[in-house]
Parts: C-alpha cells; structure tokens; sequence
C-alpha cells in the first residue's frame, strides 16, 4: 500500500475582492486572445459545473456517517458555492463584451449537465464530478508552481484563478471518497466517467472559445492562426498539457487516492497570505516567493 500525503484543511474563504468590476483588458492574459479565451471559456463552465458537483455529492449526503467527511462536504460546498460566485461576477464581463453567456449557461444547464442529470445513474454522475474534481485539482500545479502559464496575466484574474485552484486542491479528496467510500463505485464507473469528462471538457471549452473569437472580431484567416498557435502551445512537447499527463493518467490507477500527490510546495505559503492580506496581494507576494524559491518545477 502507498503511503498518503496529509490533506490540507478545507478553508472556506469568503468576501474576497478580486476587483473584476475595474477596466481589467479583453485580452488580459498577455495580450493573447487564445490563452485569454482559454481561461474565459473555463470560466463559463464554473457556475453551473461547480452546482453541478454539489448537487451530486449531496445525492449520497444521507448516506454519510462519518462526522469528519460530512464536515469535508460542508466546507466543500462552501467552498464551490463561493467559486460560482465569483466567476458569475468575472462572467459579467464576458457578457458585458457581448459573448453569449446567457445563451452558454442555458445551454450547459439543460443540454450538457441536464442530460448527464437525467440520463445517466446518480453513481455516475458523482464519478464525473470525481473526475472533474482530479482535473481541477491539477489546476494548481498547472497554474501556480508551473506559473509561467500565467505570466503576463492580469493580476485581479491571476489571483482569482490562484484561488480556484489553490482550493480546488484543498477539497480534491472529497467527491472522490464519496464515490469510493460511499456510493461503493466500480472502478468501471471511475475510468469510463474519466473518459467522458476526458472528451466533454475540450469540446465544450473549444467551442465556447470559437464563439468568442468571432466576437472579438478577428477575421477568418486570424482565427486559423489564434487556432494554429494556442493549439501548440497546449499540445506540444514540454508544453502545457504533456507534463501534466503523468498526474491525470494517476487517477486510472487501481489502487489511486487523489492524496497519493501531496500538495503543491507552495501551498503553506499561499495559505499563511491568504489570511494576512487582500487576494491579489496574496497572489502577488506569491510570485515573488515562487521567484525567489528558484520557482516552478517543470
Ligand atoms: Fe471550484
Ligand atoms: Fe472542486
């Protein structure tokens, strides 16, 4: 048996002021319109994803017994409730710049998490908010230790994004226990539901970026190049998305637990500023410690 990292405490952070409302640049992630719509269309899928993954793990909530894992759904749900919160008011902006996002939203909610909702059992529904949960929780390793993939990013987006994915690591464990601990899933369940999200999550951020960018105007040739350059910057070698196949092939593991990876080094440090300052001094400082702890691996 592999020995298991210690789990964080779940810290249900809230009124925090990213500052979203302020004249933060349509293209705020280095000036570029596909790594920026990247994380925009991310946002999108937020609120209602995030209510999503409460929902389905409430279904098995009368099911739980051990006083420690209910406190763990409370702090979880607190925790994804702010989330949604937040990226209802960074999707503001979107719509503000005249992406559909009314139209985006209705769609997810009655087509993609309606149909999973309706069509599919409540064990597998909770595998995929476990899946989704092991790619989120990725996140933090994506966007903090290796930060250069936010480099030149607003710093009000740049925090919020830190935050998401800082406590996305912190609850990493909890949909996962569920669907092991609880529902008794299959490892059958886990893998397929991995599949699904596997292929679900690019289409629907892939298409939700192609509405953008012909919203933000660009001509067709310009859209073929945004396509041809950020897709190499995704997929090539050493890129953003190998290094990291290595932490989402884990989860296919038999005997896996998402604390068989402990958290990110950096994670205390966030933590400790996070309670000392305003978040996008917290993000900030990290940076620097980041810079001065000879920073990301990878
Ligand atoms: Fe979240
Ligand atoms: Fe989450």
């Amino acid at each position: 048996m592999t020995s298991r990292a210690p789990a964080p405490d779940i810290i249900p952070r809230e009124h925090l002021d990213f500052g979203l409302d302020g004249d933060i640049p349509r293209f705020w992630l280095a000036g570029d319109p596909f790594k920026t719509r990247l994380f925009d269309a991310m946002s999108t899928l937020f609120p209602v994803g995030e209510r999503f993954f409460i929902t389905c793990v409430r279904d098995f909530k009368d099911r739980i017994t051990d006083p420690k894992l209910q406190q763990q759904i409370k702090d979880f749900t607190r925790q994804e409730a702010q989330h949604s919160m937040l990226h209802t008011r960074y999707n503001q902006r979107l719509a503000d710049q005249g992406i559909g996002v009314d139209r985006i939203l209705e769609g997810q909610e009655r087509r993609l998490f309606g149909i999973i909702r309706k069509k599919l059992s409540r064990e597998f529904s909770l595998g995929i908010t476990a899946a989704a949960e092991h790619i989120t929780a990725i996140m933090a390793d994506a966007f903090v230790e290796r930060h250069h993939i936010l480099d030149g990013a607003d710093d009000r987006i740049r925090a919020l994004y830190v935050w998401h994915a800082m406590e996305e690591m912190e609850h990493k464990a909890v949909a996962y226990d569920v669907l092991t601990g609880v529902a008794q899933a299959s490892y059958l369940t886990r893998v397929l539901s991995m599949l699904l999200v596997t292929i679900l999550f690019p289409f629907h951020v892939f298409r939700i970026m192609r509405h953008m960018l012909q919203v933000d105007g660009f001509s067709r040739w310009e859209r073929t190049r945004i396509w041809a350059k950020g897709l190499w910057w995704l997929y090539k070698p050493g890129g953003v998305f190998l290094p990291l196949l290595g932490q989402y092939f884990s989860y296919l593991k038999p005997g896996f637990h998402p604390w068989d990876e402990p958290v990110v080094p950096c994670y205390p440090e966030w933590s400790r500023l996070m309670a000392e300052r305003s978040p996008i001094d917290a993000s900030k400082q990290l940076m620097n410690y980041l810079n001065a702890h000879g920073g990301a691996r990878g």
